[in-house]
């Protein structure tokens, strides 16, 4: 699977990551800290997704960060840019495959826990799939994973933990919740917010839950951090853009960074 692109990177590079760190929307200057840094265009690489998304530049960095050797994802692809489920995993599958076993899932998300704050940060300990198509449909690629992977602990409770206690150190709130994905690409009702409330999820978005699922499938350690870049629709009455929410991400960089960067040491 995927021999094509395994082909082109590694006439590039032979990089071996450890961690995937995948950067969500206004986080990509996480991308920018790497060391002896190694850039790959998606539009480079042989039938592989662009992203289309703003702010989302579409490259993958490989060098060294916090002293672990690491694959960041500046910008990844949605599917409200079109492309199928599996497109969507296709970069995340393509770095397990080059050896990378952890993964720090990132993203902006509109905060439903009305308890939480805008400009924080969420640990995602769970999340809720059903209104999006899962990666694994059809035929199961038997070489990465099985056909009916458990889903008991997608969100590793070991690296999670150490994202707490690595926030506790640097000072930085960390809350914890659980993540909904829906197709987008347009925002939210509040009527649709108030169900998603009742579900039981603390913030919404439009990434991350098919790619932790397919992640799991091909044996990575899973962890996710949401920016909450707004209050979601009617928890706020504010109408939301797109340009807050990449503003959001901008502002929490710092923080954001320190924290990617502390806990990946002890991962
Ligand atoms: N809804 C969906 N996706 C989002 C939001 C939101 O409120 N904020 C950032 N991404």
């Amino acid at each position: 699977m995927l021999e094509k692109q395994i082909e082109y990177i590694k006439s590039i590079t032979d990089f071996k990551p450890e961690i995937l760190i995948v950067l969500g929307s206004g986080l990509s200057a996480l991308g920018d800290e790497i060391e002896n840094a190694r850039i790959i265009d998606y539009k480079d690489i042989p039938d592989f997704p662009v992203s289309t998304a703003p702010s989302h530049i579409g490259r993958f960095v490989f060098g060294m960060l916090g002293g672990k050797k690491v694959a960041v994802m500046q910008g990844r692809v949605h599917l409200y840019e079109g492309y199928t489920p599996q497109e969507v995993v296709m970069p995340l599958r393509l770095i397990r495959l080059l050896g990378a076993n952890k993964l720090i899932l990132t993203n902006a998300a509109g905060a439903i826990n009305n308890t939480y704050n805008v400009g924080e940060l969420m640990a995602i300990c769970d999340h809720i799939s059903l209104f999006v198509e899962s990666a694994l449909m059809g035929k199961n690629e038997d070489t990465l994973g099985v056909r009916f992977p458990d889903m008991s602990e997608i969100y590793s409770k070991r690296l999670t933990n150490i994202l707490h206690e690595t926030a506790d150190e640097i000072g930085v709130k960390l809350n914890d919740g659980v993540y909904v994905q829906l197709n987008g690409p347009q925002f939210e009702s509040p009527a649709e917010i108030r169900m998603l409330a009742k579900l039981g999820a603390d913030a919404v978005g439009m990434s991350t839950v098919i790619e932790a699922q397919a992640a799991r499938h091909c044996g990575f350690e899973v962890c996710a951090i949401s920016v909450l870049s707004n209050m979601a629709c009617g928890i706020s009455d504010k109408p939301i853009t797109s340009e807050e929410v990449n503003e959001a991400g901008k502002k929490t960089a710092p923080l954001f960074k320190e924290l990617i960067k502390k806990s990946i040491g002890k991962f």
